[in-house]
């Protein structure tokens, strides 16, 4: 039996063109990502704006349905299931989104944040159980005493005290597993720190969490493992200290060069990636093409998928270049498509 929290297998999710929309394109946001979770294990997926990462834990918690590919959550397929019969998955998978500002109900106390969860997922739980409960979740998060919080509206807080309560909102049902997007980064820096080792201690009691960040340093700190995500795909993946100290593939680099050395005398050439970011509408459909990697100036190299391994690599003709898909930027290799360690 396997040990995974979490097995993702193959999963590709694509957006419709909706009338004008993007050119009447369809959008390959994530375009065949595998990835496992285990309890007590904190995976980060990396990666920079518009590369996939949300699309990815969205399609995984069911909220955007999957184009193909497989969702597995504690052995069970949860790919097909309807959304009446995800209820009781939701409970064991839980979010917390990144703009605790935008999360919380500005109408609802901290009481109300944390009761109703178990409303709709624990309706036989007695009322005394219930205060039980919320009171445990704040003290989990550190908001004690807890009775200082619970009649508090969002505006009474401070934007990492939201965030506290946003997870409490996420823990007070128990899940096994936290999805947490971008869950710092709009948080002031000084309160990153304190959210990022809560997460972190809560993976010590069993809890798995899949956390989705675009800053390869703080995914080095506090994950044990890394999936470095670009244009929709997982293109490197392992122990989070390999996948820093031994980058081997050219994005994973790139994304390791422009991290702030702590000694002021280590010499390391950044890698500036200038240029756009990549758009999934615009990739073409067999990016076989394989430029020299990595190329800093993606204008030059034109928008290509991470190259294609041997045994998959398509007869298919490339597809037409646009003329502003070309003055996209890229990283590209001539390397196999997924490293894992
Ligand atoms: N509902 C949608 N309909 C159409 N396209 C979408 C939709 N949501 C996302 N996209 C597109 O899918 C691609 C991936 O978006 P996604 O939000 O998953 O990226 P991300 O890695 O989370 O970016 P960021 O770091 O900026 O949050 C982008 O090109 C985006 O424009
Ligand atoms: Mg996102």
């Amino acid at each position: 039996m396997s040990e995974a929290l979490l097995e993702v297998t193959d999963l590709v999710t694509t957006y419709s063109p909706r009338g004008l929309f993007q050119g009447g394109r369809e959008v390959r946001a994530v375009d065949g990502v595998s990835l496992t979770v285990a309890p007590g294990e904190i995976l980060a997926v990396v990666g920079e704006s518009g590369c996939g990462k949300t699309s990815t834990v969205q399609t995984i918690l069911r909220m955007v349905d999957p184009t193909s590919g497989r969702i597995v959550l504690e052995g069970r397929d949860i790919t097909a299931l309807s959304q009446r019969s995800l209820r009781p998955v939701r409970r064991a998978m839980q979010m917390v989104y990144q703009d605790p500002y935008e999360s919380l109900d500005p109408r609802f106390t901290v009481r109300d944040t944390l009761l109703e969860p178990l409303l709709v997922h624990e309706r036989g739980v007695s009322r005394e159980e219930r205060t039980r409960r919320i009171t445990e979740a704040l003290e989990t998060v550190g908001l004690t005493p807890p009775e200082t919080y619970l009649g508090r509206y969002p505006h009474e807080l401070s934007g990492g005290q939201r965030q506290r309560v946003a997870i409490a909102a996420a823990l007070v049902i128990r899940p096994r597993l936290l999805i947490a997007d971008e869950p710092v980064s709009m948080l002031d820096v000084s309160v990153r720190a304190g959210i990022l080792g809560l997460l972190a201690s809560l993976c010590e009691q069993g809890l798995g969490v899949v956390m989705i960040t675009h800053d390869l340093a703080t995914a080095a700190h506090y994950a044990d493992r890394i999936a470095v995500m670009y244009l929709g795909r997982i293109v490197e993946e392992g122990p989070a200290a390999a996948v820093t100290r031994n980058p081997r593939h050219p994005y994973t680099q790139a994304l390791m060069s422009v991290i702030p050395q702590p000694d002021p005398r280590a010499r390391i050439t950044p890698t500036i990636l200038t240029g756009e970011a990549p758009d999934a509408a615009a990739i073409p459909r067999a990016a076989a093409s394989t430029p020299a990697a990595p190329s800093p100036n993606r204008r030059a190299a034109g928008t290509t998928r991470p190259s294609t391994p041997p045994s998959q690599a398509t007869t298919e003709p490339p597809a037409r270049w646009s003329p502003e898909a070309s003055q996209r930027r890229t990283v590209s290799a001539r390397s196999p498509e997924r490293y894992v360690w």
